[in-house]
């Protein structure tokens, strides 16, 4: 099973729709393994950014990332990182293919509401630096994995 780091960035936890993002991977029937609210530090933040490092829209991107709490993710499930791209959308929300989140509430490149991994790679490195061991709690099993059981 493949885990992903998704999180609702500053824009969408100061707007109220944490729980309409949680809604759209909870009915996908991925599993939630790890989650909580915190504050992003510019450290943190220039870890998690290192490849936009140098572009023009960098410094803007970690004020915004550090400018208000996230609520950091992460969810399992069968090619989850891909599918959950989906379920987000482009990176642009007036691009974004409609029934996306950044279609549904976003206008903006630079308040796009929410972030997930691009790769497994990339989401393998993200879980690394946002979460430690003792944080997950997957001792329950998904809707998923019960209607796998036939
Ligand atoms: N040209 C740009 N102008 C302004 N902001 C940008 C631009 N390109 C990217 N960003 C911001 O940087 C973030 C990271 O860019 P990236 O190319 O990794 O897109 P993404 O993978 O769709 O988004 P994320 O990594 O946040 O999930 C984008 O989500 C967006 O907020
Ligand atoms: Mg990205």
């Amino acid at each position: 099973m493949e885990r992903t780091f998704i999180a609702v960035k500053p824009d969408g936890v100061k707007r109220g729709i944490i729980g309409e993002v949680i809604k759209r991977f909870e009915q996908k029937t991925y599993k939630l393994v790890a989650m909580k609210l915190m504050q992003v530090t510019p450290e943190l933040a220039s870890k998690h950014y290192a490849e936009h490092i140098g572009k023009p829209f960098y410094e803007g991107l970690i004020e915004y990332i550090t400018s208000a709490p996230i609520v950091a993710m992460v969810w399992e499930g069968v090619d989850v990182v891909e599918g959950a791209r989906h379920i987000m959308g482009a990176t642009k929300p007036n691009t974004a293919d409609v029934g996306s989140i950044r279609a549904d509430f976003g206008q903006v490149m630079n308040m796009n509401i929410v972030h997930g991994s691009d790769s497994v790679s990339s989401a393998e490195r993200e879980i690394g630096l946002f979460f430690n061991e003792n944080e997950f709690c997957d001792n329950y099993k998904s809707m998923y994995e019960v209607l796998c059981e036939g």
